[in-house]
This record gives C-alpha cells, structure tokens and sequence, in this order.
C-alpha cells in the first residue's frame, strides 16, 4: 500500500472514499472556519446536519455513515465516523478507528481511501495535544497499515482484500514540516511493525533459524545498518553452551544474529542500548515435550528476535542518538535422539552451570548468552523481549506486556515508552525471595523454579546473568499473538514492542 499527505479541499480528492472523523461532543467542528467541511458544497452540508437531527448520527464510536456521491465532490463516496467524547479520544483511539475502517472498506472493494484532518482539531484549545495536526497523521496514516496487514500470504485463494492507496488530507492546511515528519514516522513504524508480523506468521518449515538470520541481514542491508551472524561452529569456540544444548535436538542448525545501528553524530553520552529477542523458530518443547493441542502457535516463539529486527529497521531511517545493537539468538526446540535431557547440565558463555530440569524452558537458555554477549559487546543498557512464559499469559491475559527490572531507571524509560506509544505493559515484583526457587544441588542455577510465580522465577534466571547491568526484561508470551481477530487488526502476530522499543531509542538523552 501506498501512503501519502496531501493538501486539498476535500471535494477535489479523487478517491474510493473520504473518511471523515466525528467528535460526540464537538460535531460542529466540521462547519465551522478551518473545519473538514467549511468549505464543502451545501449538499454535502445539509446531508450532514440533516443526519444529526434525524437522531441517526451522532459521532458515538463506531458509528458510520456513508453518502454516495456527494454533491460536487470527486470521491465515490463520504464516510462519516463517529469517534465518541473528546476526553476519551487520543492516538491509540484514532490509530484505531482508522484500522477498522481500512479493515471494513477495503473488503468491500475500496481502494483509495482518503482521511481527512482539519486545523480545527489543533487550535481547538480544549482538545488534546494527541489528536492535534501532527500526532493525528502519524497515528492515522500508521493505523491504516496496521489494519491493511492479512495473514493470509500462502493462501492461494485469498478471501481478503487490500488497500492500494492511502491519503491523509490536512484540509486546508499548508505543507509543513513538522507534520512531514510525524506522517513519516507512522509510515515507518507501521511497516517495521508489519515486517515484524510478517516474520512471526511465517511457519516454522519455512522460517528457520538460518532462515531468520538470512531475513535479518537483508533487512540490515537493504537500511544500510551492518549485520553478523555467528555460525554453530562459532558459538562453540565462544562456548555458549546454554544456547546450544537448546540447539542440538534440531537439523536445523542455531544462528546468533546481531544488527548495529551507530548514530552518524557522536553521542553525548557513553551509553549503549541492546535489544534482545528470543528467537525460537519452533517450540516443541523438546524432551519435556508440550501437548499436541496449540502446539503449531508455537511457530511464534520468535516474536521477541522479530520485534527487535522491526525495531531496527524503524530506528534506522529514524535515526536516534544512540547507539543500538540488536542480538537474536535463534534456534530450533526439537525432540530427537540428539536432544538435550532432563537433568543434563550446560555451561553458559558468563560461565555459571544451569541444570536443565526442563527442556521446554529453552527460552531463558538461549536469552542468557545473548545477555553475556551483549554485555561483552560493552552495551551498558539492556532490554530483552521474549515469548518466555505461558505464566505471563495466566497473570496479565492478552492485554498487558510483563516487564521486569534489576533497574528503576531503565525501567521508568521503557514504562514511559510503551505509554507513548500505547504498548499495554505492567511491572512484576523481583523480590529475592523468588531467588530460592532456582538453587539446585547439582548446578549453580536450575532452568525452572516450579509453578507458581514462573514467570518471576523465569524472569530471575535471566537476572542473574544480567547484573549489575541494568535491564528491563519484557515477557510478551501473551502479547505477541490476537488469538481472535479486532476490528482494526488481523488475527496472529501484534508485532508488539516494535513501537516501545523505537521510542526508548529515540527518547534517550
Ligand atoms: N515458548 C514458551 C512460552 C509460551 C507459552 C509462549 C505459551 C507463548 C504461549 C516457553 O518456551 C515455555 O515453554 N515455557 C514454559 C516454561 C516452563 C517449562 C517452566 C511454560 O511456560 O510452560
Ligand atoms: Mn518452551
Ligand atoms: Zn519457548
């Protein structure tokens, strides 16, 4: 899909549809000087106060109406949609209703759809900064990739349909930079969110590990960011053998991925972020072996390394002023004669023995010589992501990220990250006690800690690799993936973290 910001009244845009945005409780907006329709024909108008007064109308969320062929107007047809009370109307509302309303239209044929925003909603003084000019394009215009995204690519008989174009119309306004910009920045969000997607629908035959590495560095090229892929014969001289003891149950073979992105102007500070991401491109579960029920979800155990990848391709045409190294560590879970055993005993990259009392706790294996690599690296900040525990998705469903920290202050930036951008995320306690549930008289750290609290217990094995250093550990097993279908987004893969990730890189002082 093509997406564009243009300048013109809106009778003049040829397209499908011109939708148009209606506030409960500030409905006149659109009649008045500078509003979406002050200066439409009086047809148009009249239809519209006419739809009002019938009762019919009256800008409620989720309300539609649509007039065909409005009197002197290029467009097909007008889509009014109702966007509820001002109060309640930000850019995660609006990048909403513009994903739903892609999502009805163009399966109803629609091809060229225009949004329109007015001036108005930005000097209006009692709305919201969010939904004012600049904010409203970036939400807006990311919206509707977000919602023209499908699953559906290896179906050979599509029942979906797509959206060729997508205009944004600042009626009445003149180009300008800032609003450029913002409109910039949701395109190139929304397609590393899609490229995210993407990654986390391919199936598991097809997306390998070698395989993810081999998207990575053609991704990396194609933004002009370097990218390394240590083979298995690597990893071994380096000794990151929590990392392959997962690997070794697979033909397919293991694939550590690091992309850099190095800002073109000195840093003021000395910091330098990682972003981490579980890249498992099948869970089996291995040994300890998960029941067949649900088990092909498992394709989307790499949704952290993907989130990371999208993360990357954002922030390099984004260009923050810090350093960022992104490192996917990617395996294959797999059951077979080769296969780690309950109760075999890995020595990891920092060097610590884990006891593997559970094979299908692989995550937090592989995560740990990413950790003990990134910090190697000399990234003094590190922020994982990873589909780690079916405990996350008991404690917070499918609505909130689980974060846990050994750092306030990282965790304050990310917090405030995810709030900006509407990523849904909630803080989990650490307290040492969870600790205990890890000792072993075998090994220096068990890879589980029983039932209760796992994905604390899951999240504490991964701190002790990553102290002192701070870190914010981002638990999306129940994020990553809609089970059922929005209405402003296909069923499967959220490409969530993409967006907190982007704005921690770009908030960084
Ligand atoms: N990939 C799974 C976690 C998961 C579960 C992701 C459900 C998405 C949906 C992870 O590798 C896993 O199997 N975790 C185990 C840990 C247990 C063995 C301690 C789990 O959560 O059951
Ligand atoms: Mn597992
Ligand atoms: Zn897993």
């Amino acid at each position: 899909m093509e997406s564009k910001l243009i300048y013109e009244p809106l009778d003049r845009v040829a397209a499908d549809a011109v939708a148009l945005l209606i506030l409960e409780d500030a409905f006149e907006d659109v009649f008045e000087d500078g509003g979406a329709l002050s200066t439409a024909s009086a047809g148009v108008r009249t239809w519209l106060a006419e739809l009002k007064s019938s009762g019919e109308f009256s800008g409620k969320p989720a309300e539609i109406a649509v007039l065909y062929n409005p009197p002197g107007w290029a467009a097909k047809r007008l889509i009014v949609v109702g966007a509820g009370k001002h109060e309640k109307f930000d850019s995660a509302a609006l990048r909403r209703i513009v994903g739903s309303t892609v999502r009805i239209w163009k399966q109803k044929g629609v091809k060229t759809l225009a949004w329109s925003l007015a001036p108005i909603q930005e000097t209006s003084p009692e709305t919201s900064q969010k939904r004012s000019g600049a904010n409203a394009a970036e939400a807006a215009v990311e919206g509707a990739i977000l919602g023209n995204y499908e699953t559906d690519v290896h179906k050979t008989d599509k029942d979906s349909k797509s959206l060729e174009t997508f205009y944004i119309v600042y009626v009445g306004g003149t180009a300008d930079a800032e609003l450029e910009r913002s409109f910039e920045r949701g395109r190139i969000l929304g397609e590393a969110q899609n490229f995210t997607r993407d990654l986390g629908n391919e199936p598991s035959n097809r997306l390998t590990p070698v395989v993810l590495a081999d998207q990575a560095r053609a991704m990396a090229a194609e933004y002009g960011l370097p990218c390394e892929v240590l083979d298995q014969d690597r990893m071994m001289q380096l000794g990151m053998g929590a990392l392959l003891g997962v690997a070794q149950g697979s033909t397919e073979p293991p694939a550590f991925i690091i992309v850099r992105y190095t800002p073109a102007n000195a840093p003021a500070s000395t910091d330098h972020l990682a972003l981490i991401g579980k890249g498992v491109t099948f869970d089996s579960g291995g040994i300890s072996i998960k029941p067949a029920e649900g088990m092909e979800k498992m394709k989307y155990d790499m949704c952290g390394g993907a989130a990371v990848l999208g993360a990357m391709r954002a922030i390099a045409q984004l260009k923050p002023s810090i350093p960022v190294t992104a490192i996917v560590p990617a395996v294959e879970n797999m059951v077979s004669g080769r296969a780690q055993r309950p109760g075999d005993i890995v020595k990891s990259l920092d060097g610590k023995t884990v006891e593997v009392l559970n094979t299908d706790a692989e995550g937090r294996l592989i995560l740990i010589d990413a950790i003990t690599y990134a910090r190697r690296l000399g990234c003094t900040h590190l922020v994982d992501a990873a589909t780690l525990t079916g405990a996350i998705v008991v404690a917070l469903g499918h609505v909130n990220i689980g974060a846990f920290t050994n750092d306030d202050a990282l965790m304050a930036r990310v917090m405030t990250a995810a709030q900006e951008e509407g990523e849904k995320m909630w803080r989990m306690p650490m307290d040492d006690d969870y600790k205990e549930l890890l000792k072993t008289p075998f090994a220096d750290l068990a890879n589980i800690g029983g039932r209760w609290g796992g994905a604390i217990s899951a999240a504490w094995f991964l701190k002790e690799f990553a102290d002192p250093v701070p870190w914010v550990h981002l638990d999306i097993a129940g994020t990553a993936w809609l089970d059922d279908a929005k209405p402003f987004m296909a069923k499967g893969p959220t490409g969530v973290c993409v967006r907190t990730f982007v704005k921690l890189a770009e908030a960084w002082q």
